[in-house]
């Protein structure tokens, strides 16, 4: 398992490994949540370089990320005062899978990425769930496993690539309504040019 010493050593560079920019799934399903409520909270969750809560922040939401990687916040804190966003912006170092929150309860929980066993998961998915408020949204995005035999991109392990399958079957026992949850075909810069990649994409809403 990839510990926080070995994410912290991967963000001790200038450079933002995972870009300044949102994620394109969150930026869609956030762009529809922002234009149909008021102003809101939320939680970022093993939200890195802070791309996806920063742009949250930028539409003038308050915005909580957590991570177990300094380094990774305290890119993901520059990044907000270089976007003009640090009065609504909060950090703070926590696992994922047993946090507490400063902004609880929030409108949005987000988890992009975290590469974790599906235990860890979804202990990290149970806490998070427990800090949305009834009708806010539950946010989430992984490599698909299926990258491993007929895609490229992430992490080449498939104990840390949720199935779309496995995610549905856990949140059936939470008190969610799965709205979408389903594999997008996409494509990934490699050194050979464009390659075809899938990602696992989640909006469920709390009860
Ligand atoms: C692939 S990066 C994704 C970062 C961010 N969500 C994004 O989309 O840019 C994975 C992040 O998960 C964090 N992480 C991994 N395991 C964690 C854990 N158990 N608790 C908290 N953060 C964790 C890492 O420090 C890293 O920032």
């Amino acid at each position: 398992m990839l510990d926080a010493e070995y994410w912290n050593k991967k963000f001790e560079v200038d450079e933002y490994i995972y870009t300044k920019d949102v994620n394109r799934f969150v930026k869609e399903f956030g762009t529809e949540i922002i234009a149909n409520r008021p102003v809101g909270k939320m939680i970022d969750l093993a939200g890195g370089e802070g791309r996806n809560s920063v742009w949250f922040a930028e539409h003038g939401w308050q915005a909580e990320i957590i991570d177990f990687s300094r380094a990774a916040l305290t890119k993901a804190l520059a990044l907000a005062e270089e976007r003009g966003v640090a009065d609504k912006y909060f950090a703070h170092v926590a696992d994922a899978t047993g946090f507490e929150s400063v902004l609880t309860p929030v409108d949005v929980g987000l988890i992009a990425y975290l590469q974790v066993s599906n235990e860890d998961l979804f202990d990290a998915l149970d806490t998070l769930i427990e800090n949305i408020k009834p009708g806010g949204y539950l946010l989430g995005v992984w490599h698909a496993r299926e990258n491993l035999t007929e895609g490229f991109g992430g992490p080449q392990d498939l104990n840390i690539l949720p199935t779309a399958s496995e995610v549905r079957e856990f949140l059936e026992s939470q008190p969610v309504q799965i709205e979408v949850l389903e594999n997008r075909e996409g494509q990934i810069q490699t050194r050979e040019g464009l390659k075809p990649s899938t990602t696992l994409v989640l909006r469920a809403k709390h009860l």
